[in-house]
C-alpha cells in the first residue's frame, strides 16, 4: 500500500480498498466464531475529537479492545487542537507514545498536517470534506447485501457532503456508478466529481431524486445540515424538501435495492422512519460494519 495513512479515499488504488475489505471480513468472521487475535496487542490509539460521535467512538474504542490493544479518547477540550499547540507538535508527541492517531476534525487540511508529522498512521474520523471509514464499512455492507459491487448503481439523495465525497472517491473506482441528488447550490466538490469521473462507470450530479433512483440498487442519504453546520440548518430546510427518502421514492427504485445512512438520523427530514427501519433499510448493519472495517484499517497499518 503506497499510503502509510488513512485520510482520503483518493489517496486508495481499487486494490488497497479490496485489500482492506477483504481483510474486514476475515476479521468479523474470526469475531464471529470466536477466533479473534490479538493483532495489536500492546498497542495504542489516539483519538482526537473535535466534534460529537457516538459510532466512531465507540467502533474504534471496541475495534482496539479487540485486537488487543487500547484506544485513548480525546475531548476538544483536552488538547484545543491547533490553539493551546500547534498540529505539528501534537503529531510529533503522539508520535512518540502511540501507534496510531485516529482524528475527527473540522478542516481537512488538519488531516493533512497531522499526517504530515506523524511517525504513526494518521486515520481519517470524519473531517468537513470527507468521511472514508464510514464507506469503508459501507462498501462491506452492500458487498455483503448483494454479494459484489461492481456493476451496482448508488443513488446519494441529498447534501453533496463529506459521505457524499467518500463515495465518489471510491464507488466508480470498485466500478458503481453513481448518480447524486441534490439541490442547486448543494453539489458536491467540482474537483472531487471529475476525480470520480475518471473510473469508467457514469457519475452524475442532477437536482431531481426520482432520476437519480431510477434503476438504484443502494440508496443513500445524510443529514441535510452536517456538524459545524448549525447555523444555517433551519434555511437549509427550505431547499431540501423534495430531497427525502419515502416509500414512495424507493418505490421508484429497483425493487430489491437497500437504503443506507450513516447516522445519526433525523426522521422528519432526509429519511422516513419506517423506510430506515424496514426491510430495505440496512442501518444498524452498517454502524456494525464501521467496527469491522475500522479493526482491518488499524490492523493493516499500525501492525
Ligand atoms: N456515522 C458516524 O460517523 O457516526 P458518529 O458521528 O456517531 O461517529
Ligand atoms: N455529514 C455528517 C456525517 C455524520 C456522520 C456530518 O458531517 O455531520
Amino acid at each position: 500500500m503506497k499510503s502509510k495513512h488513512f485520510v482520503s479515499l483518493g489517496d486508495l488504488s481499487r486494490d488497497d480498498i479490496w485489500t482492506f475489505l477483504d481483510t474486514a471480513k476475515q476479521l468479523k468472521l474470526e469475531h464471529k466464531t470466536g477466533h479473534s487475535q490479538h493483532l495489536l496487542k500492546d498497542k495504542t490509539l489516539a483519538m482526537i475529537f473535535q466534534k460529537p460521535s457516538l459510532r466512531t467512538r465507540v467502533s474504534f474504542e471496541v475495534g482496539m479492545t479487540h485486537l488487543g490493544g487500547h484506544a485513548i479518547y480525546l475531548t476538544p477540550s483536552d488538547i484545543q487542537l491547533g490553539k493551546r499547540e500547534t498540529t505539528e507538535d501534537i503529531a510529533k508527541v503522539l508520535s512518540r507514545y502511540c501507534d496510531g492517531i485516529m482524528a475527527r476534525v473540522f478542516g481537512h487540511e488538519i488531516l493533512e498536517e497531522l499526517a504530515k508529522h506523524s511517525d504513526v498512521p494518521v486515520i481519517n474520523g470524519l473531517s468537513d470534506r470527507e468521511h472514508p471509514c464510514q464507506i469503508l464499512g459501507d462498501l462491506l455492507t452492500v458487498w455483503e447485501k448483494k454479494q459484489r459491487i461492481e456493476g451496482l448503481k448508488l443513488a446519494w439523495i441529498g447534501d453533496g457532503n463529506n459521505v457524499c465525497h467518500s463515495w465518489l472517491q471510491a464507488a466508480p473506482k470498485l466500478g458503481m456508478s453513481v448518480s447524486v441528488a441534490c439541490p442547486k447550490g448543494f453539489e458536491p466538490d467540482d474537483k472531487i466529481v471529475e476525480y470520480a469521473e475518471k473510473f469508467g462507470p457514469k457519475v452524475e450530479v442532477v437536482h431531481n431524486a426520482e432520476e437519480a433512483v431510477s434503476k438504484a440498487n443502494v440508496l443513500y442519504t445524510d443529514v441535510w445540515a452536517s456538524m459545524g453546520q448549525e447555523e444555517v440548518a433551519e434555511q437549509k430546510k427550505g431547499s431540501f424538501k423534495g430531497f427525502r427518502i419515502t416509500k414512495e421514492l424507493l418505490k421508484q427504485a429497483n425493487p430489491d435495492a437497500i437504503v443506507m445512512h450513516c447516522l445519526p438520523a433525523h426522521y422528519d427530514e432526509e429519511i422516513a422512519y419506517e423506510v430506515a427501519h424496514g426491510p430495505q433499510g440496512v442501518i444498524f448493519d452498517e454502524a456494525e460494519n464501521r467496527l469491522h472495517a475500522q479493526k482491518a484499517i488499524m490492523a493493516l497499518l499500525m501492525q
